[in-house]
């Protein structure tokens, strides 16, 4: 059973199409699916036509069952077709954080909760709130993997490194493993910005993006407001072709193997790569790396490092103008030189490492 939590803060960014249209195509491939909705918002549920007059029992009542006896997951289940089912949603979950305040374990119920379906699916899709609270920790702690929507907007990846460090603090505080792959929506070849959004999400996210990007397409806005997925509303759009080409990717599960690929490596002094210059340093308990030199001023927090796979590999591609530069990394508020990198020169702040962009 392939649990895949679809999370990002930024609001109306495609979570919730891309939740949908995910499922269904996985579904019209005979994959058995259950799609969670774990958003008060309910638009999973409302985008497959179920409202709450249709439901008795939803996901709110697995994460906070009556009198804390615990519900079977299987009864709060709805059939949506022969391979899709729904956990739906409803407003009072978002009384949910509220409610658990204080409760131990709370962080864990969806995940006991889904092990109550004894591996009975293919693949488990949760659709996320817009905010990293309660209920995107228990998709997270649920799940093995995540997809970040990327909306080409100019805010697209503003609170990234808030979302991606959270992961990495689940990750290491609860001994889990979460894989994070980001996704490109409401791609526009014709928009400058696309281009210089993807550029970044690449130089972010290095091998864990999906290649595939989802094109702006009025048919996926039309299909939700009938309540239907794109495969049922209509096929011969850019917005079918990029979810069935979306669920291809998943499915192969190319980007699962990235994790044992990355865990081979070891860091290495800056290097040059596609995009700039690949910085990276390794620490297994660090809850943030950022990169400081003389390229940003000595700012200690402009360039921070990413952990994406969480097994202490922190990385990003930075680019920097040919010529000597100075730098030093800042592991949790503290200056510390390259261990990978031998070469180092003084500076106005002490010794700093140097590598040389040629
Ligand atoms: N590729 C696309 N082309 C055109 N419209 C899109 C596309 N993806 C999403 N939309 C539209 O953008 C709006 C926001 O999308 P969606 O609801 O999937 O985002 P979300 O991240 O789930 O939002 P929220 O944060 O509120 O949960 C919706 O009206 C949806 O129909
Ligand atoms: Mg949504």
């Amino acid at each position: 059973m392939r649990i895949i939590a679809i999370a990002n803060q930024k609001g109306g960014c495609g979570k919730t199409t891309t939740a949908i249209n995910l499922s269904a195509c996985l579904a019209k491939l005979k994959q058995k699916v259950l799609l969670i909705d774990i958003d008060p918002q309910g638009h999973s549920s409302l985008g497959f036509n179920v409202s709450p007059s249709d439901f008795q029992t939803s996901i709110y009542d697995l994460l906070c069952p009556e009198d804390g006896k615990n519900i079977p997951t299987r009864k709060t289940i709805l059939p949506i077709s022969e391979h899709l089912d729904l956990i739906p949603s409803e407003v009072i979950l978002s009384a949910v954080e509220q409610k658990l305040a204080g409760k131990e374990g709370r962080e864990y119920r969806l995940q006991t909760a889904l092990s109550d379906l004894h591996n009975a699916y293919d693949y488990v899709i949760i659709d996320c709130p817009p905010n990293i609270g309660l209920l995107t920790f228990n998709a997270f702690l649920a799940a093995s993997e995540a997809i970040i929507p990327i909306d080409i907007s100019y805010f697209a990846l503003h609170g990234l490194g808030k979302l991606l460090e959270t992961a990495h603090i689940i990750n290491k505080k609860c001994n889990h493993s979460l894989i994070i792959n980001a996704l490109v929506t409401n791609y526009d070849k014709r928009l400058k910005l696309s281009e210089e959004i993807l550029g970044e999400v690449k130089r972010h996210f290095q091998d864990n993006f999906f290649k595939t990007c989802i094109r702006t397409n009025v048919k996926l806005k039309e299909a939700i407001g009938f309540g239907k997925p794109i495969t049922e509303y209509y096929t011969y759009c850019s917005g079918y072709r990029d979810y069935t080409a979306l669920c291809d990717e998943v499915m192969e599960g190319k980007y699962l193997n990235q994790k044992a690929q990355l865990e081979d490596q070891k860091p290495y002094a800056p290097r040059q790569v596609k995009g700039g210059v690949l910085f990276s340093y390794y620490s297994s308990d660090a809850l943030s790396v950022y990169l400081t030199g003389n390229f940003n001023n000595w700012a200690a927090d402009a360039e921070p490092l990413f952990n994406i796979s969480g097994n202490g590999l922190w990385q990003k591609v930075v680019p920097l103008p040919p010529g000597k530069h100075q730098y030093k990394f800042v592991v949790d508020g503290d200056w510390h030189l390259d261990p990978a990198n031998p070469n180092s020169s003084s500076g106005k702040l002490g010794n700093n490492s140097v590598f040389e962009n040629k």
